[in-house]
């Protein structure tokens, strides 16, 4: 459920038309949903609410401040992956208390900012980051709490780029190493090994994979409570999948059903980290027809988006609904078109064979459930200035971050002495 929906005909973004908005902040425009941001956290919040665990919302989804802001003051920790994520978090109001950091390549000065700054967990990858953070928090002198990443060996059946859990990906570590380490914890006297960490994939749409990874979890958990080691923490990770088209993913609560009696059984702390549930369907992108043409009898539609905004579908071939901002007739005629940007690049589409009604240039388009890995995955690629993002929360919106301008391009940039 999102709050994009059409209105006598306009599509709005909560009580706002969405033409309202691009007439004032132009396009391209990311667009969000505050009511929905909070609509999917709370949703995971209640499905889980039988354990009381805490959701790190995976902020890699979408870092905006404005939207990292709505969910820290609605009580949500976060799931940060570098220094940058850190800070960015830390300014928008986060708790360090309810940070995890995970990442495969932490460096020292952004571990050494975490340790200080007091997060809850790090996400622990191989046994040499585990020195590391010994080493850092020794020199430091301050007690930290870690968790191991298991990598699973579980297939979620999701896009091959998105996995995460299964032998030959780079994340966690294997059964073997991590119960390696967990026997040797007396090597890493400033760690508290008090958790375990699994995250299989992104956008999985069954329950099943889940089962399996948290049931091997699990093991590992009472493996080390065998150790002595108080491991009361475990980390399930984010993953769970949301519709673009015709999926029909589990919900939060169908999600919870299925491993909350394994979860309540262990007695342990539970974590989740979900990114794209949350700010997935709470945004869109939108666009503007620039010209149609036809070509070897194929249609185009070329519009102001491309690649560089939004490269999901470029880079996965993933799928997002793309709609007219004004509602085309039930009924009416629909043209195939391949919706495709301004970028040097074939594979610069936001669309292939959309059944769309006949546009005109300067009509505006919408594309759906951009709000997950959408700007935050965005490049100046074609010297492009990225899009402005705007937060809309009932009848009032906001332009979150200002459309990039050419200053913007070149800033950082240097002419050496010798090219003067
Ligand atoms: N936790 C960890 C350790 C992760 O690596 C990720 C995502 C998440 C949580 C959040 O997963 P989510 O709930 O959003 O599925 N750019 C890709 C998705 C990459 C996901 C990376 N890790 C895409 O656009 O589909």
């Amino acid at each position: 459920m999102h709050r994009f929906h059409y209105i006598n005909g306009q599509l709005h973004c909560e009580e706002v038309p969405v033409r309202e908005i691009v007439r004032k902040a132009g396009t391209p425009l990311y667009l969000y949903s505050y009511n929905t941001l909070l609509d999917h956290y709370r949703q995971i919040e209640k499905a889980f609410s039988p354990v009381k665990a805490l959701i790190c919302y995976a902020m890699k989804a979408n870092g905006n401040l404005a939207v990292l802001r709505t969910l820290a003051k609605a009580g949500a920790g976060f799931d940060v992956v570098s220094g940058g994520e850190l800070r960015k978090a830390l300014q928008a109001g986060a708790n360090p208390r309810k940070i995890v950091y995970a990442s495969v390549g932490k460096k020292t000065g952004e571990i050494e900012a975490a340790v200080k700054a007091g997060i809850l967990f790090f996400n622990v990858e191989s046994e040499q980051e585990l020195e590391q953070i010994n080493a850092v928090c020794a020199r430091l002198k301050r007690r930290q709490q870690v968790s191991l990443r298991l990598n699973p060996n579980v297939d979620p059946h999701t896009h091959a780029f998105i996995t995460t859990g299964h032998k030959a990906s780079k994340f966690g570590m294997d059964l073997k190493t991590v119960r390696r380490l967990l026997a040797s914890h007396r090597k890493y006297p400033w760690l508290i090994l008090g958790g375990l960490h699994v995250h299989i994939g992104s956008q999985i749409l069954e329950a099943r994979p889940f089962r399996e990874a948290i049931r091997k979890a699990l093991g590992v958990v009472a493996f080390a409570r065998r150790k002595g080691i108080p491991m009361n923490t475990l980390n399930i990770g984010g993953g769970l999948g949301i519709i673009y088209n015709k999926e029909e993913p589990q919900t939060p609560a169908d999600y919870a059903q299925a491993v909350l009696p394994l979860l309540k059984r262990s007695r342990v702390k539970v974590i989740l980290e979900p990114g794209r549930y949350i700010a997935g369907n709470s945004g869109i992108l939108l666009t503007r027809v620039l010209y149609l043409k036809e070509s070897h009898g194929h249609r185009f539609a070329i519009v102001d988006a491309g690649m560089n905004d939004l490269i999901r579908p470029s880079l996965y071939g993933a799928y997002h609904r793309i709609q007219p901002v004004l509602q085309p007739k039930q009924g009416g005629k629909t043209i195939a078109t391949d919706v495709v940007g301004p970028v040097c690049e074939s594979g610069d589409f936001l669309g292939k064979n959309r059944k769309l009604p006949p546009l005109k240039a300067g009509d505006l388009l919408a594309v759906m459930s951009a709000g997950a890995y959408g700007y935050v995955m965005s490049s100046n690629y074609n010297a492009r200035p990225r899009p402005a993002e705007v937060m809309v929360r009932g009848r009032q919106w906001k332009i979150i971050r200002r459309r990039e301008t050419f200053q913007d391009l070149t800033r950082g940039e240097t002419l050496p002495a010798f090219l003067r």
